[in-house]
């Protein structure tokens, strides 16, 4: 149990990865709360949380409003005293349409830049106010692996999650002091259950250029985010883990 008594803020924990990464840290002891745009899938997740005896709570939250990311930070420090990780995992990801740079409209680009980046930072200030006063706090934003290899695909989405290693970067000097750590986790692309719907059950088949010749799975980052969420970890900030297999080597 290497989060007994700690309290997390999960966002996107609706569905996909976020889910999984919610689930794990109520396995390890962890109060949640699972802060979502998708009602549905975040009350699912706190039910199957609370079903196995453990602690969670939904509340609804767009990370691009100021006054819904203050509303999640209030909501958890109501329900339980305190807020040590933020895991900064929603993002406009799986449903957004692959275009070529030039076919991007631009409100899509500022609604990636909004959720993806814009959210991260609405959340990371919602939360450090209490995590200053704890003088302790693990943040951890959900990056890609996709920032080294590039897609021409997803300009906008690459941009946003490039944005987060400086973001990280950058808050981790000015909380080294409070005793906050900032770090990114980097996923290879991963079999969640929306990205797989939209792009078909042959979108990431192709594994040749990992060392580990197969898809990747949502459970592949759990063990990372564990360790980024736990005391093991409290000598990293301003770092980054990639988990993708081998793909590239960072
Ligand atoms: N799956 C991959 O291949 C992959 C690879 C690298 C990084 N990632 C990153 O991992 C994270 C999870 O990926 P996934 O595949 O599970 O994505 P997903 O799109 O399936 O899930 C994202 C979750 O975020 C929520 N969300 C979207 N917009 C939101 C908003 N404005 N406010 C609050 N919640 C919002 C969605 O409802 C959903 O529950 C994302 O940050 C993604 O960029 C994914």
């Amino acid at each position: 149990m290497r989060l007994k008594d700690r309290v997390s803020i999960v966002t996107g924990g609706g569905a996909g990865i976020g889910r999984q990464y919610s689930l794990a840290i109520a396995r390890e002891g962890g109060a949640v709360v699972i802060a979502d745009i998708n009602d549905a899938g975040a009350t699912a997740t706190r039910d199957e949380i609370v079903a196995g005896g453990g602690r969670a709570l939904a509340v609804h939250t767009d990370v691009a409003s100021q006054d819904d990311t203050e509303r999640m930070a209030r909501a958890a420090v109501d329900a339980f005293g305190r807020i040590d990780i933020l895991v900064n995992n929603a993002a406009y990801f799986a449903t957004l349409p692959l275009r070529d740079y030039d076919e991007i409209p631009l409100d899509e680009w500022r609604k990636v830049m909004d959720v993806n980046v814009t959210g991260v930072f609405l959340c990371c200030r919602a939360v450090l106010p209490t995590m200053k006063a704890q003088r302790y706090g693990k943040i951890i934003n959900i990056s890609s692996g996709a920032i080294l290899g590039g897609n021409p695909k997803r300009v906008h989405y690459v941009t946003s999650k490039a944005a987060l290693i400086g973001m990280s970067r950058s808050l981790a000097r000015a909380l080294g002091d409070y005793n906050i750590g900032v770090n990114c986790l980097m996923p290879g692309g991963t079999a969640s259950e929306t990205l797989m719907a939209v792009q078909g059950p042959n979108y990431l088949q192709n594994v040749a250029a990992k060392a580990f010749k197969r898809v990747q799975v949502p459970e592949d980052l759990v063990g990372p985010l564990i360790f980024l969420a736990s005391s093991e970890s409290d000598y990293m900030t301003g770092t980054s883990i990639l988990v993708d297999g081998g793909n590239h080597m960072y």
